[in-house]
């Protein structure tokens, strides 16, 4: 019998060709996040579940995947998971690393560069007929060159971003949880590991790349956003709830900080109150891994992950592999 794999919503093609080539699959076919109780009920029966990170993976979730032999999430970040409950189980679990770092990174220079020179705001200025001709004081925006980038979270995607850095003839500053140094960044850039509270006191640019963790979480608040230079900017292509949303709109707001760019919020879809009509943020609709080969990457990834778990194998980028060991 070949296995019976749910895909709770529309991936590009190449992951489900896989996926059909040896399982039943069926996906999502509405073009939207399935309800709650949508969910649960279509995971009944399955051997498999390819899920996003919109999709709450929790001990309901395994109690309606009645059959489940492996999960895999369509995101390198699983703080949707309850990933103690899966291992409990001994349900794996998967997540797509490597496939959208550069991507990721680039997204965050574009935030970078958009809040900076303002661009978003510049575009608004044209399209809406504003525009009188060349001023000498219009839109002024900030140097990038020879300032000081800070990276909170120096794992694969907050080393990319800091590599993509070498145009600009940056100081590098970075902060882990771990504590540990990064070897690449201080090789190639001569970068520092810094506490986290220097690392905001020095910074023109914040760039935040760390998981959601229980540490993490509001790691930004308005302790953190006071103790940045009224120059500086924050960019958050990681995940929303590391900064308390309302407080940044705050600091925006009074001026403790001179701009944000986001494109990942607290209670996504929703932003906080005020944010969206700031001039001084940049918002993107979470598209940090949205180029073409990315999302092929975490396609083809995700399914080979869990033709892996189907068979009872270890997948390539596992989050619990002890559920493997005898
Ligand atoms: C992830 O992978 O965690 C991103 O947020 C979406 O690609």
């Amino acid at each position: 019998m070949r296995p019976r794999v749910y895909v709770t919503r529309m991936i590009p093609s190449q992951g489900l060709d896989l996926l059909g080539a040896e399982c039943e699959v069926e996906v999502n076919p509405l073009d939207r996040v399935l309800a709650r109780d949508e969910l649960l009920a279509r995971v009944r029966g399955r051997h498999g579940v390819l899920g996003l990170l919109t999709d709450r993976i929790d001990a309901e979730f395994f109690d309606a995947a009645d059959c489940l032999r492996g999960y895999a999430n369509y995101a390198v970040g699983y703080d949707n998971i309850d990933l103690a409950e899966a291992t409990r189980r001994g349900v794996p679990v998967s997540n797509t690393p490597g496939v959208l770092t550069e991507a990721t990174a680039e997204c965050a220079w574009a935030l970078l560069f958009a809040v900076a020179r303002r661009v978003a705001e510049s575009d608004r200025v044209m399209r809406s007929g504003r525009w009188q001709g060349w001023g000498p004081l219009q839109l002024i925006g900030a140097d990038v060159r020879g300032r000081t980038l800070g990276i909170v979270g120096a794992g694969r995607i907050g080393t990319a971003m800091a590599l993509m850095s070498r145009g600009f003839d940056m100081k590098v500053l970075y902060a882990n949880a771990s504590g540990r140094a990064n070897a690449v960044l201080e090789a190639e850039l001569g970068a520092r590991l810094a506490p986290f509270e220097t690392l905001l006191a020095e910074s023109d640019f914040v760039s935040i790349h760390t998981p959601l963790t229980p540490e993490t979480r509001h790691l930004f608040d308005a302790r953190a956003f006071r103790a940045m230079k009224p120059t500086a900017y924050v960019i958050n292509t990681a995940r929303g709830p590391v900064i308390n949303e309302a407080d940044l709109v705050q600091a925006l707001k009074s001026g403790e900080i001179a701009g944000a760019g986001l494109d990942v919020y607290e209670f996504e879809p929703a932003t906080a109150g005020g944010l969206c009509e700031l001039e001084n943020a940049v918002l993107l609709p979470h598209v940090g891994s949205a180029t073409v080969s990315a999302r092929q990457g975490m396609s083809v990834l995700a399914a080979r992950n869990l033709l892996a778990m189907l068979r009872g194998e270890r997948p390539e980028t596992c989050l619990n592999p002890e559920v493997f060991k005898p």
